[in-house]
C-alpha cells in the first residue's frame, strides 16, 4: 500500500526530560523517517535563568510520530536569560540585586511610596524610588521640633529618619503677658514678670506696700515726769501706684509720754491684693540718769537695785564706832535721783569719819546712830541686815514706797544694792 509521506508532530506531554536517551524507533527505517529542521526557540520562561524550548517534526510514511522516535526526540530545552538585571549578580541560578532593585531577577525598582504628610508644613520630593529625596519645611511661624527635614528613599522601601513635626513657635505674637516679657517656646510661651507681678500671664499683683523712713528705736532722757516727743511718720507707697490704707496706734506723730516703753506701729495695707507692710519702733522714755553716788568710807551705801532707770533712792549707814558729823545730813536723808538728772539732796554722800568710843558719844552726833550702824565687817549677815533695814525704811516713807507698791515682785531683799566702803584703818 502506497501512502503519502506525511509530517508528524510529537505529543508534547513530557516535561524537561532531556536526560532520557534518545532512541529512534525500530521502525525508523521501515517508515523512512526523516527529521524536519528545528523550529525557532520559544519564549524564555523567566527573566533570568529560565528555559526555552524548540521542537521539530518528522516526515514519515507511517501513521505516528512514535513510529519514528520517542516523543522526547521531538523537542529540546535550553537555558536562557542567564543574567540578573540592573547590575544584579548571579549566584547558583539566583540573583543578588544591586541596591534599589528587587525581584528574583532584579527587574523591579525599590519604591518608598509618597512620603508622609506634615501638618502646618510642606513636603517636596524628587522621586519616590530608591535614592529619591524628600524635603520638609514648616510654614511661617512654625518650627520643626522632631524628625528629619531631609529624608532619602532607602533600599528597604522606607524613607530614612522620621517625619518632622511643625509646632507653632510664635505665641508671643498675640501679646499674652499682661505685666511681663513674653518668651516664645515651642508650642507654648512663658511670661517673665516685672517686679511685683506673678502668674502665668503676670496678671497677679504680689507687690506689698513699700515703707521708707521707718524710724529706728528711740530712747529719750526725760527731765520731768512726762516729755513731749515729735517724730517723723514713715512713708508708704505702692510701686504699682495703688491706693494704700495706713493705720497707726498714734494718729499724729507727736505725743506726751510718761516714763516707760512704748511701741509706735504703722501698718499699710493694699486693698487690691490684701498685702501689708509694717513699720514699728520703740520709744523708751526714762528719767535722765544721775551721776553715780560715792560709797562712804567706814560705811555702806544702800540703793534700790531694781528699776534704777526710773529713779534711784539711796541712803547711808555707818560701821559701829563711826558716824557722820552733826553738820552733815542725817541718817534719814534720802538721796534721790529725779527726772532732772541730778541728785536731790545733792551728793556726794558723807563719809563715816567721826570716830566714837561709846554709843552715848555717837548719839551726840546723830540721834539715829543705833538704827543705822552695823557691826563688824561687811559680811553676808551684815549685808542681809542692811537690806532689811533699807526695805523697812522705804516702805515706811511716803513717796518712796511707790518703788515697792508699783513693782512688788522686784521689791525683795536680794535686789537691794548694798555697797560697803573702805575702812579708814
Ligand atoms: C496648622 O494645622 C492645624 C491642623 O491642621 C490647622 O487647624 C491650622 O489652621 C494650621 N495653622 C496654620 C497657620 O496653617
Ligand atoms: C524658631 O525658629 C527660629 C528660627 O530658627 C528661632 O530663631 C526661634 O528661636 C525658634 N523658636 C523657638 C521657640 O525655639
Ligand atoms: C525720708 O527722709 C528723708 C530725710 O528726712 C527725706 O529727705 C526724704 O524725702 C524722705 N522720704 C520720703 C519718701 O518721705
Ligand atoms: C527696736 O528694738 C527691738 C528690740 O527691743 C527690735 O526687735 C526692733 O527691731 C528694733 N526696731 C528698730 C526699728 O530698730
Ligand atoms: C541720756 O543720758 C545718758 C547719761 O547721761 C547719755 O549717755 C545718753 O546719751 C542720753 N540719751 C539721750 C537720748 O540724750
Ligand atoms: C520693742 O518693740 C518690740 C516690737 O517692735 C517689742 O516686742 C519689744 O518688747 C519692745 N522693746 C521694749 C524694750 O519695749
Ligand atoms: C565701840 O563701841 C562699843 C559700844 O557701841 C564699845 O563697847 C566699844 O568699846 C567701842 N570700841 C572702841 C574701840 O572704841
Ligand atoms: C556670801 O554670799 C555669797 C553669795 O551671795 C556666797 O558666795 C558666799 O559664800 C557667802 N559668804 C558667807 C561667809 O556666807
Amino acid at each position: 500500500m502506497m501512502t503519502w509521506k506525511l509530517l508528524y508532530f510529537c505529543m508534547l506531554i513530557g516535561l524537561k526530560v532531556n536526560l532520557s536517551v534518545a532512541i529512534h524507533a525500530n521502525t525508523w527505517s521501515a517508515c523512512e523517517c526523516e527529521w524536519d529542521s528545528w523550529k525557532s526557540w520559544g519564549e524564555c520562561d523567566s527573566d533570568c535563568f529560565g528555559n526555552r524550548r524548540r521542537s521539530r517534526s518528522v516526515y514519515s510514511y507511517c501513521d505516528k510520530f512514535t513510529d519514528c522516535a520517542s516523543n522526547d526526540e521531538g523537542f529540546e530545552w535550553q537555558g536562557c536569560n542567564e543574567v540578573c538585571h540592573n547590575g544584579g549578580s548571579a549566584s547558583w541560578f539566583s540573583c543578588y540585586c544591586k541596591a534599589g532593585f528587587h525581584g528574583s531577577c532584579c527587574t523591579e525598582v525599590v519604591n518608598c511610596g509618597t512620603p508622609d504628610n506634615v501638618i502646618n508644613g510642606t513636603r517636596v520630593w524628587t522621586s519616590t524610588s530608591y535614592g529619591g529625596v524628600a524635603e520638609y519645611s514648616c510654614n511661617i511661624y512654625y518650627n520643626m521640633t522632631t524628625g528629619d527635614p531631609v529624608r532619602t528613599c532607602q533600599d528597604d522601601f522606607t524613607w530614612s529618619g522620621t517625619t518632622p513635626q511643625c509646632v507653632f513657635a510664635y505665641q508671643c505674637n498675640s501679646s499674652p503677658c499682661i505685666n511681663g516679657e513674653c518668651v516664645n517656646l515651642l508650642g507654648d510661651f512663658r511670661c517673665d514678670c516685672h517686679d511685683g507681678w506673678t502668674g502665668r500671664l503676670c496678671e497677679k499683683d504680689i507687690q506689698p506696700p513699700v515703707v521708707v523712713n521707718c524710724s529706728s528705736n528711740i530712747s529719750i532722757n526725760a527731765t520731768k515726769r512726762t516729755v513731749r516727743f515729735d517724730w517723723t511718720s514713715p512713708s508708704f507707697y505702692d510701686p504699682l501706684g495703688n491706693h494704700l490704707d495706713i493705720v497707726s496706734n498714734y494718729p499724729t506723730p507727736s505725743f506726751v509720754f510718761p516714763w516707760g516703753d512704748f511701741t509706735a506701729q504703722y501698718v499699710a495695707t493694699k486693698p487690691s491684693n490684701g498685702l501689708s507692710a509694717e513699720c514699728a519702733f520703740n520709744i523708751s522714755v526714762r528719767p535722765t540718769p544721775c551721776e553715780e553716788l560715792n560709797i562712804p568710807i567706814n560705811g555702806a551705801r544702800l540703793c534700790n537695785g531694781w528699776r534704777a532707770d526710773y529713779g534711784q533712792f539711796c541712803m547711808v549707814t555707818c560701821q559701829q564706832n563711826y558716824t557722820i558729823g552733826a553738820g552733815d545730813n542725817s541718817f534719814e536723808t534720802m538721796y534721790v535721783c529725779g527726772a532732772s538728772g541730778t541728785w536731790i539732796e545733792s551728793g556726794p554722800i558723807p563719809d563715816c569719819l567721826v570716830e566714837t568710843e561709846s554709843v552715848e558719844e555717837a548719839l551726840i552726833y546723830q540721834p539715829e546712830y543705833e538704827t543705822y550702824s552695823f557691826e563688824g565687817s561687811c559680811d553676808n549677815v551684815t549685808m542681809t541686815a542692811l537690806q532689811h533695814l533699807y526695805l523697812e525704811r522705804i516702805v515706811s516713807t511716803g513717796g518712796f514706797d511707790e518703788l515697792c507698791t508699783q513693782f512688788p515682785d522686784e521689791c525683795v531683799l536680794d535686789n537691794v544694792d548694798v555697797k560697803c566702803g573702805a575702812t579708814s584703818r
